[in-house]
């Protein structure tokens, strides 16, 4: 049997519970996959080509041979021609293709529409060439690649992670210095999480997760530190303003995430609430990462009854996550979110 005609590829994006800019810290961080995601048909084309249209962006085409996806056009298309160029530098097979983009993950809000995107890309280009499986790290670092190099955002490993790894009823605990990756059963019985929307993304959003990352790597260099995750406590006076604030926050939230593992182990759903409320006071205080419309957005949740409430992904806007009790009623707009399967083939 050659090698399929079409395939189609699904990437979920994800919720990340707790663990909040410590990846690129080599820390802990522990989410999970999210039903919602991007959809890539690839249909076979008899030349090296791909053309591609995104129904949920703008609805427009693309179209490149294979080998000339310089320079970044900007956009959706950034990524798939970061995809295609990133597969080839690995030496992986690809062959030309159409290529169908839908999707029901809202777009920069951080629930990570890119980098469901990215993955479901590979996913579909490597099936449709007959490629052997890439493992969940080697695939993250190809996909964060085109993050950096083509669309510019110096992200992390978290959200590609979690959409390939992700498990239903399962969040995944992922120690980013060791790289091991365990789920985490997440036990909510008639609780429930809900995520609601702050309003619309910041413009700064990539440049001030760059800088907070700059931060993170000059603290290291102060301190003589190849990673964040060697910090002990008694070196944090060491370093100056804002640096000494940025540092204590990722000490404290690997700290967080251990905590709240154990706290789900227990099924006390109250200290896993205490556990998100300080991870957000953390992430507004020490590493400002807040908006009006975030903060605004968290006393509507709190305000509902929610036991904890924070913002995930990088800041600087975009969906607040809240943890309700069984009597609580989410506040309107709220959706809620449950752990679904991670990135898959769904047809070939
Ligand atoms: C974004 C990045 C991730 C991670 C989070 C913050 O989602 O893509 O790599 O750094 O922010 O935890």
């Amino acid at each position: 049997m050659g090698p399929p005609e079409r395939v189609v590829a699904f990437a979920p994006g994800r919720v990340n519970l707790i663990g909040e800019h410590t990846d690129y810290n080599g820390g802990f961080a522990l989410p999970f996959a999210i039903d919602a995601g991007v959809r890539v048909r690839a249909s076979a084309l008899g030349e090296r080509r791909i053309s591609a249209v995104a129904a949920d962006y703008d609805g427009e085409r693309d179209s490149y041979s294979l080998g000339a996806e310089a320079p970044s056009p900007g956009g959706w298309r950034s990524f798939v021609r970061g995809v295609s160029a990133e597969l080839a530098a690995e030496g992986l097979p690809l062959r030309g293709c159409s290529l169908a983009i839908s999707g029901d993950v809202a777009v920069g809000a951080g629930l990570s529409s890119s980098a469901a995107l990215e993955v479901a890309l590979c996913l579909a280009l490597l099936a449709l060439a007959d490629a052997d499986v890439v493992p969940p790290w080697p695939l993250a670092r190809i996909c964060s690649r085109v993050e950096n190099e083509w669309v510019g955002a110096q992200t992390g490993l978290l959200d590609q992670l979690a959409s390939i790894c992700g498990r239903e009823r399962a969040a995944m605990l992922i120690d980013f210095h060791s790289g091991v990756i365990e789920p985490v059963e997440l036990g909510l019985g008639a609780w429930r999480l809900v995520t609601l929307d702050s309003g619309g993304r910041h413009e700064h959003a990539a440049s001030g997760y760059n800088a907070r990352r700059a931060e993170c790597q000059a603290a290291c260099v102060a301190l003589g530190l190849a990673s964040l995750r060697d910090l002990e406590a008694g070196m944090l006076s060491r370093l100056p303003s804002p640096l000494e604030q940025r540092a204590r926050h990722v000490f404290e939230e690997n700290a967080r995430v251990l905590a709240a593992v154990e706290a789900l182990a227990a099924y006390d759903l109250e200290a896993l609430g205490a556990l998100l409320d300080a991870s957000h006071a953390s992430l507004r205080d020490l590493y400002e990462v807040s908006t009006p419309e975030v903060e605004a957005t968290v006393a509507t949740l709190k305000a509902a009854g929610a036991a904890g409430a924070r913002v995930i992904g990088g800041g600087f806007g975009g969906h607040v996550l809240g943890l309700m009790p069984p009597d609580a009623v989410a506040p309107q707009g709220a959706m809620e979110v449950r752990p679904g399967a991670g990135a898959r083939v769904l047809e070939r």
